[in-house]
């Protein structure tokens, strides 16, 4: 049977996306924003933190897979889904779920930057160090955790437990 560990809580979400909005309606003032989430996974987030982001904010996505349907990383990233909004001179914000080894971040970074862009910057829920293979930047991040494969929230295994409200450890 798959145990299910509790990693982050209801509360410390909110807390974590609270204070992640904070922090970019204070360094975006007075500027707008286009968020592009990276589906899956983002979604449950995105919609979470752009709710309490005050500056003018666009929204769209890029559908990236890095993954089989299992736990671990086949190394090759592909972009299943382009942006449709015109990104030549916005702020861009990518808005990811969780950084693992950075490979699918990084393909994502220089995907958008190759648009035109003012800015690229990257928020990603959790920021997961233990595997990281790319140097990419995460400008913001509501939660570092060392390890462990998370589900809930947005993310999944396998396409499943994305419902789940709070963030828990997986181990099959
Ligand atoms: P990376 O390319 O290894 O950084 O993997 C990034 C993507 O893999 C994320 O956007 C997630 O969709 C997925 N991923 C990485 N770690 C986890 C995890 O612990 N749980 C669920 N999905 C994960
Ligand atoms: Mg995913």
């Amino acid at each position: 049977m798959p145990e299910f560990i509790p990693v982050i809580k209801k509360e410390q979400i909110e807390t974590g996306v609270a204070e992640m909005a904070r922090r970019i309606n204070a360094d975006y003032e007075g500027k707008s924003v286009v968020l592009v989430g990276v589906l899956k996974g983002a979604l449950i987030f995105l919609a979470d933190l752009m709710r309490q982001l005050t500056i003018p904010v666009q929204v769209d996505f890029l559908r990236a897979a890095s993954y089989g349907s299992g736990d671990t990383s086949c190394g090759a990233v592909l972009l299943k889904k382009d942006i449709e909004i015109d990104l030549a001179d916005r702020n861009v914000l990518i808005v990811e779920d969780i950084v693992d080894t950075g490979l699918t971040l990084a393909r994502m970074v220089d995907h958008i930057r190759s648009k035109n862009c003012r800015s690229v910057r990257v928020c990603a829920l959790i920021d997961k160090r233990e595997r990281r293979k790319s140097a990419v930047t995460v400008d913001y991040a509501c939660h570092v955790v060392e390890e462990g494969f998370l589900i809930g929230y947005g993310l999944d295994y396998a396409e499943d437990y994305r419902q789940l409200p709070e963030i828990y450890h997986l181990k099959l």
